[in-house]
């Protein structure tokens, strides 16, 4: 096997490549003055089974021109097979038709992807699961929900009878369930957000009793944190003990961080390293951070041997 790493998210590629007691293969991927991505691959790989790591997160399109001139590279120096192992897979967002006259962004990457010449991806916390269907290659995604269930019982103190778990909305019930349901199947709630009037501020609605729990808010993508702490918010004014957030994959754009530290409805962020950190985010004093390299590893691993990954998750 043949490890080779983006420069998304270097931490956590050596993170995996440190489990897999498999040292990162040497590569120099670069971008020229113009902007343009150089990939090298200073290692032989023909015959390899390899695997890229990359996530396609902020710049996302200079990330992405990388993991796709990456397995163009590796095509031509005859790789046997090619894994694009995309922890956060960026575009998500955009998959289906929002309005007339709109992309399907998710589809069109999944194609630039498999037309690099990927054989396989694997990935976190899809968007929606569906998404998988836009690679007509075998795609698996894996779920972060193990590792956040352990996480809350850390900070709970193993007392997770008052937790109640929380979807920021109606999209994310299966999610929140699944993490409800490795919690012991603790209560579960919605945040329902409706606009009753265009241009009348959005109502909160909250299904299901929060009052003196501990909210456990369960979602996949943090971005400006407005939904988080909207929700955060609606949840104490309904008497909620306590407010904290577990999501995936934090995009956390400008200005996220500053909004996360001053909700004082929401006591903490739990976030996966799936997206490299920055100076602000460290900084946050918030924000914490829960590794997923040993997922990914053992993800790895079990391809590489052709053993079931499903399993992970029975
Ligand atoms: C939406 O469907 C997603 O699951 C997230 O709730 C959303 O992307 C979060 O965005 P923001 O942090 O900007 O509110």
């Amino acid at each position: 096997m043949k490890l080779i790493s983006g420069n998304s998210n270097r931490k956590l590629s050596e993170n995996i490549a440190k489990r897999l007691a498999t040292p990162l293969a040497e590569a120099e991927i670069k971008t020229f003055k113009d902007g343009e991505v150089f990939v090298e691959i200073r290692e032989n790989v023909r015959g390899e089974d390899v695997f890229v790591i990359q996530s396609t997160s902020h710049p996302a399109n200079d990330h992405l021109m990388e993991l796709l001139i990456a397995i163009d590279a590796l095509t031509r120096a005859s790789a046997s097979r090619i894994t694009a192992v995309i922890p956060y897979f960026g575009y998500a967002r955009q998959d289906r038709k929002a309005g007339p006259r709109t992309p399907i962004s998710a589809k069109l990457v999944a194609n630039l992807i498999t037309t690099a010449g990927a054989d396989r991806v694997l990935t976190v916390d899809l968007h929606a699961g569906q998404i998988q269907g836009f690679f007509d290659i075998p795609t698996d995604n894996l779920f972060a929900v193990n590792v956040f269930a352990d996480r809350i019982r850390a900070i709970q103190n193993g007392r997770v009878e008052d937790v109640t778990v929380v979807s920021p909305d109606v999209g994310g019930v299966v999610r929140a369930r699944s993490l409800s349901k490795r919690l012991g199947n603790v209560p579960l709630a919605i945040v329902d957000k409706r606009r009753e009037q265009a241009g009348v501020s959005e109502v909160m609605n909250i299904i299901g009793d929060v009052k003196s729990r501990h909210c456990v808010l369960f979602d996949d993508i943090v971005d400006s944190g407005g939904t988080l702490c909207n929700a955060a918010q609606a949840l104490m004014d309904k008497g909620a003990k306590s407010v904290f957030a577990y999501v995936t994959h934090g995009v956390l754009s400008d200005g996220a961080p500053e909004r996360i530290a001053k909700a004082a409805a929401l006591a903490r962020l739990v976030t996966s390293d799936s997206i490299q950190s920055t100076r602000e985010i460290d900084a946050c004093g918030k924000i914490e951070r829960v590794e997923i390299g040993g997922l990914l590893a053992e993800s790895i691993r079990r391809i590489a041997n052709e053993e079931s990954v499903s399993s992970l998750f029975d």
